[in-house]
């Protein structure tokens, strides 16, 4: 079976929206494994621009099953809301919500803010983590559970009391609300572990579609300034349901400098002079929350983190437009830490705080590349900045998306 895995190789907001529609083409399924709404994948199409969430990247085209899997976190409530807006768009698309993700609950939301309150992670408050804690704690809503109003009914009446937090919402009214959308998702709702692999005895094409990126991943990443998922290649087994065999080739979206938003140590982050500069030209500000994102050079170290824990067949980079009208361009090589350098992610977070950027300066390009779709047009200092990361990074670059649309997309090798 064809299978590709699409991995934010950084904070996450890499652009693995576009790469996912750009790839799916070919799809038969496209497959999200981790996360829930917390997410935010734009995809620019026929003039219209498509904001989702929770659905995978593959709604936008009516031919292609999209897979929610076990290991995801599902509002029922936005996964409606994003349904309708995007049947409002003329789309019908086919989806499977796995009966074993998890539910998020309105408690889950306020038990994020109360969270938030004293430890300021800088979360979406989404409710992400609290529903990942009583999956781990065994306390936990499954869609299989919730989509059978007995089943749903007998879960609150045994769990309610330890999972609402401070909730004064009643079992009963709960069960009202979410009736009229029980209703609507029970059809959707099955085991996809089951689906995928019959499709996979019959040769389907599979995008693996990862939300956040590696450095958010709770065990790779920057911990405890991560999401409460795995979104490595190495989450895709335990949330697809599928064997780790079937994750044939891992792509490693990177954004051609660096964001993050949220909390937590970012040493490659730049001057807000220049910050403000990208910020403002790619609209760096959260899809799901409309922060604005923090700025930084391209961090080679997390990259080769990224790829020691994903082993990238290639890597994607987005955005590469932003970055023309610079004088020079910056690449972080390694960390100074104690007047030593080093070429590791410490694991610490106090460690990590106290690191300085070691700093690559190249030469800058002024040309407008957000028409090109051949490599060879590109300016020479361009090509040379690419270059410069596959040889420190030991990646090759597949492909350098140049503009939000599908056509804005450089391919060096087919990938897919
Ligand atoms: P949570 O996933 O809402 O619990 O947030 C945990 C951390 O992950 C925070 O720093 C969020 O800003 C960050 N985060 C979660 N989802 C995304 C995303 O899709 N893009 C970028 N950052 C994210």
């Amino acid at each position: 079976m064809p299978s590709i895995a699409i991995i934010g190789a950084q904070w996450g907001d890499e652009g693995k929206g576009k790469i996912t529609d750009f790839l799916s083409g070919s799809a038969d399924f496209v497959v999200r494994f981790q996360g829930g709404d917390n997410a935010g994948h734009t995809i620019h199409s026929k003039g219209v621009k498509y904001a989702l969430h929770l659905l995978p990247s593959g709604v936008i085209r009516d031919d292609i099953m999209n897979v929610l899997g076990n290991g995801m976190v599902i509002n029922p409530e936005s996964l409606i809301e994003e349904l309708n807006t995007l049947k409002a768009l003329g789309r019908h698309p086919q989806i499977a919500i796995s009966n074993r993700a998890h539910v998020i609950m309105p408690y889950h939301l306020m038990r994020d803010q109360a969270s938030e309150d004293t430890q300021n992670i800088g979360t979406t408050l989404k409710g992400i983590g609290p529903a990942y804690q009583d999956k781990a704690a065994r306390v936990g809503l499954r869609m299989g559970t919730f989509v059978d109003k007995d089943l749903f009914a007998a879960y609150l009446k045994t769990y309610y009391p330890y999972v609402k937090g401070a909730s004064t919402e009643t079992p009963e009214a709960l069960i009202r609300r979410y009736a009229p959308i029980i209703d609507a998702l029970k059809p959707f709702v099955q085991d996809t572990s089951v689906l995928l692999s019959e499709a996979i005895k019959k040769d389907a094409k599979v995008v693996f579609e990862g939300a956040q990126g590696t450095m958010l991943d709770i065990e790779q990443g920057t911990y405890p300034y991560v999401t409460s998922s795995s979104p490595t290649a190495a989450g895709i087994p335990l949330g697809a349901g599928v064997a780790p065999k079937h994750v044939q080739k891992v792509l490693g979206i990177v954004k051609a400098y660096n964001s993050r938003v949220g909390e937590g140590p970012f040493v490659s982050e730049m001057p807000e002079k220049d910050a403000h500069i990208i910020r403002e030209k790619a609209n760096e500000y959260g899809t799901t929350t409309g922060r604005p994102r923090r700025i930084g050079y391209l961090d080679l170290v997390a990259l080769k983190h990224a790829h020691r824990v994903n082993h990238f067949d290639a890597f994607a980079i987005t955005l590469f437009d932003v970055l023309s009208g610079f004088e020079s361009l910056h690449l972080v090589t390694g960390y100074r830490l104690n007047g030593t350098v080093i070429d590791y992610v410490p694991a610490e977070r106090e460690t990590l705080q106290a690191c300085e950027p070691v700093i690559e300066t190249l030469p800058g390009f002024d040309e407008d590349i957000s028409g090109l779709t051949d490599w060879n047009a590109l300016p020479d200092h361009a090509r040379q900045y690419l270059q410069r990361i596959e040889t420190l990074t030991g990646v090759p670059v597949g492909m350098v998306s140049v503009g939000p649309d599908r056509r804005q997309t450089i391919l060096m090798t087919r990938i897919f």
